[in-house]
């Protein structure tokens, strides 16, 4: 028998008597998403909304960033993906990148010590050593500080591109497959080769400020995650919306391409094995 999961303390997850409370009291902590992974989006609209620059918005964000690491660390979700940076946004103007990336590191200076105490594992996925020096520098010192968190993964995709990280699974596979390290490719191979690998697949994609698109996230490992898009802007994120998209995917039937009634999640390559063994029978 698994071992029991450790209750969560209510008190640390809402306030008594707010509405998040009675949000948090409806949550089933026996079946919460493995993996919420997080497209923050909406920055320069809520900055443009109160006639501020675009960075103002980016600024704003990093208090939603926190209180969501937070409290995702706090209801024991194992992994947190977060689409901090992406290949495309090279294309912002240069003053918007520089602060993104000040904004980075100065996340990680003062949130460094909560993290390695809260058990936080900090792992930066996407091309990210090819940003700069100093961002990488300090990605480094918290990827070593946090090796040791338990409790949570927290992905920061940084210069990422879904694209990109299945060509770069693609290279490497190749280049295993021709030193002879690797015989056969299946998906379960890809998945070992990608920047996640040897994590969940995300269970959850939670989208803010109204946008239906997945925008180059994570392309391989969505293939049958449940996506929550939210109206609201990143900045305004709070633990209520985090809750409110929990509870949403709770109610869901998941039936990975079956029908329902206990279908199973499985690789296609896991189906189709099944199918052979049945004709085979
Ligand atoms: C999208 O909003 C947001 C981003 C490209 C950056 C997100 C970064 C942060 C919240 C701050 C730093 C991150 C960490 C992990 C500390 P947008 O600018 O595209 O908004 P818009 O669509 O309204 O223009």
């Amino acid at each position: 028998m698994p071992p029991a999961m450790p209750s969560p303390d209510l008190a640390r997850l809402a306030e008594p008597g707010s509405p998040e409370e009675l949000l948090v009291r409806r949550i089933d902590f026996e079946r919460l998403p493995r993996h919420v992974a997080l497209i923050m989006d909406g920055n320069g609209r809520w900055a443009a909304e109160r006639a501020q620059p675009r960075v103002d918005g980016h600024r704003a964000g990093v208090d939603a960033v926190r209180e969501t690491v937070e409290t995702t660390a706090r209801l024991g979700i194992p992994v947190l993906t977060l689409y901090a940076f992406s290949v495309e946004n090279w294309k912002r103007p240069r003053f918007e990148i520089w602060t993104l990336m000040n904004l980075l590191k100065e996340y990680i200076r003062r949130e460094l010590d909560e993290l390695v105490a809260n058990g936080i594992r900090c792992r930066p996925i996407g091309r990210w050593r090819e940003l700069d020096d100093s961002v990488v520098r300090q990605l480094e010192r918290a990827v070593e500080a946090t090796a040791g968190g338990e409790r949570m993964t927290l992905n920061i995709a940084l210069n990422y591109s879904g694209r990109c990280e299945i060509v770069d699974a693609c290279r490497h596979v190749v280049s295993d497959w021709a030193a002879g390290k690797r015989a056969d490719i299946d998906e379960e191979t890809i998945g070992d080769y990608l920047y996640t690998s040897g994590l969940p697949d995300p269970d959850l994609l939670i989208r803010t400020s109204g946008e239906l698109r997945v925008s180059n996230f994570l392309l391989w490992q969505i293939a049958y995650t449940e996506i929550w898009v939210t109206s609201t802007l990143w900045p305004d994120f709070r633990r209520g919306h985090l809750y409110r998209a929990i509870l949403d995917y709770q109610s869901r039937e998941r039936r990975f391409g079956g029908v329902g009634g206990g279908a199973g999640e499985g690789s296609t390559d896991a189906a189709l094995a099944a199918r052979h063994r049945e004709r085979g029978a």
